[in-house]
């Protein structure tokens, strides 16, 4: 049995438990009304009851107790009124006579209070008082005080529910009763049957379709979303679960591009470490194999350019580390204020000796009064390094490079711009990414192809982003801002 099914046997089962305590609930609490009501027809039928057999009867002749003549018509009302019992009391409540069969009557005394009550009253009441025949059950009763020459001598005391009344009242009752909880329960059985089990089937019907939806994503199938979340009662829960999957799906795509992008990264570092690595071992097996026989240049000649590999691998391994660092987000940007200015002027003074041979000019362009700045001083230094590094690597010989500091708003903006080859349209928005070199056949500047990359990272750690201008054959502008210090 699937599980949608138990939940529609449950619900149903437990509708079903509930119609049937219902059921006996209205039974019983009708039962109950039903008594009330008859026992109130009763007293107000004949609640004038003791008052007219009084009229009939002087239960006194001079202090002494009529016996006989009150038991003769205590009989004779008990017979033409099977639903009483008549009982003779003392003004305090003790009964002094009664026409019961030996032994009947089992109290000697009933409480005077519902009796006083009921005869003050101006209009009749529904009260009970005590039934002398079973001492602690209360049912309704007729009462008249009894006077003679102007003093109370007595009560005539008339229970309205006699035992036989109430044995013939609660046989019909239970009868009764049983059939109408048996019909009831009838009833209900077919109605929730009929109308609960269609009305559950409706009901559940949303949280079945809910149900297999996921089931299929259990499964595998991660487009199963729930369609027209809007119709159904369980909207909250399918809106949730639609979102849960999308939040799945999305982790798991993520997953898949960093999963992508590390074998990526170990095809191309593979292949970028193999090539000086391959120069270096090609070379020093040259020295080994030959030993003597080599001449002195050539022996400097082949430890040069292994050098020079090995200063290529070591940049490349020190780039990548401090690229996958930016990338796993290990490195804290430390805000300091400083002023930009100083930093160009450093970073220019400092690549004057390459830019010289290759007989390029650099050129400090700078606003007067440029404010400070808020940001990681070592790693901004990396952003000019690396955008110096291109621009002298792609300008050719002749060329000019210019670091411009401008002010806008509260941002210090910092240009480097060189007149350089240019990269393509198309390429721009792509430079940024790892492992992007612009396509340049034949280009001998070899690169890793990630000085930008480093740059647009550490830029996001700034908030702050960087943006390209070039022209083909005429060059190249990199800019981006900085924000200034606020002093308050
Ligand atoms: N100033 C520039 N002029 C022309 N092309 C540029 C310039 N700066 C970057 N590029 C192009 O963008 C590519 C990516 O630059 P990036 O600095 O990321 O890598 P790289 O310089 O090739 O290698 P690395 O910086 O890792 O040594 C370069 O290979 C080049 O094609
Ligand atoms: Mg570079």
């Amino acid at each position: 049995m699937t599980t949608s099914n138990k939940l529609f046997w449950k619900i149903s089962a437990t509708l079903m438990v509930l119609l049937v305590v219902l059921g006996f609930a209205y039974v019983f609490i009708s039962g109950y009304i039903g008594n009330q009501y008859m026992q109130e027809t009763h007293q107000r039928l004949y609640g004038g009851l003791a008052e007219s057999v009084l009229k009939e009867l002087k239960p006194y002749t001079k202090g002494q107790v009529n016996e006989t003549d009150i038991k003769d018509i205590m009989h004779s009302t008990m017979i033409m009124n099977p639903i009483a019992e008549v009982y003779l009391l003392d003004p305090d409540g003790k009964i002094i006579t009664h026409a019961a069969p030996k032994g009947k009557v089992k109290a000697e005394k009933v409480g005077i209070a519902p009796i006083k009550e009921y005869i003050t009253a101006t209009e009749k009441p529904f009260i009970i008082g005590d039934d002398p025949r079973y001492p602690g059950t209360c049912k309704v009763f007729s009462a008249a005080p009894i006077l003679e020459e102007g003093e109370l001598t007595g009560y005539l005391y008339i229970i309205l529910q006699s035992e036989k009344a109430t044995a013939i009242s609660s046989g019909l009752f239970n009868s009764y009763m049983t059939k109408l909880g048996g019909n009831l329960f009838f009833v209900s059985l077919i109605g929730a049957l009929l109308f609960g089990l269609l009305a559950i089937w409706f009901l559940t019907k949303n949280l079945t379709n809910i149900i297999s939806t996921v089931r299929r994503f259990k499964e595998g199938d991660m487009n199963a979303r729930i369609a027209d979340t809007d119709q159904g009662d369980f909207k909250v829960l399918a809106e949730t679960y639609n979102e849960m999957a999308d939040t799945i799906v999305g982790n798991i795509d993520q997953l898949k591009s960093i999963e992508n992008l590390r074998r990526e990264l170990i095809a191309n570092v593979s292949h970028d470490l193999r090539t000086p690595l391959s120069i270096v071992k090609g070379y020093v097996e040259t020295l080994l194999i030959k030993e003597e026989n080599i001449s002195k240049e050539d022996r400097v000649k082949y430890l040069k350019t292994s050098m020079s590999s090995l200063e290529r691998l070591e940049k490349l391994i020190a780039q990548l580390f401090e690229y996958s660092k930016l990338e796993a987000k290990q490195i804290e940007p430390k805000k300091e204020p400083f002023f930009v200015s100083e930093l160009a002027q450093d970073v220019t003074a400092k690549y004057q000796i390459l830019a010289k041979a290759k007989d390029i000019k650099i050129v400090l362009n700078k606003k007067e009064n440029l404010p400070l700045v808020f940001a990681d001083l070592s790693l901004v230094e990396r952003v000019i390094q690396n955008l110096m590094d291109n621009a002298l690597k792609f300008t050719p010989e002749g060329g000019t490079i210019g670091i411009d500091l401008d002010v806008t708003d509260n941002n210090v903006s910092i240009q480097v711009k060189d007149t350089g080859p240019g990269i393509p349209e198309d390429q721009q928005a792509h430079v940024f990414e790892r492992y992007r070199k612009a396509d340049r056949t034949g280009n001998k500047q070899a690169g890793a192809g990630l000085g930008l990359a480093i740059v647009k990272k550490i830029l996001e750690l700034h908030d702050t982003s960087i943006h390209i201008k070039s022209k083909m054959n005429e060059g190249t502008a990199f800019m981006f801002q900085l924000p200034a210090y606020q002093t308050t």
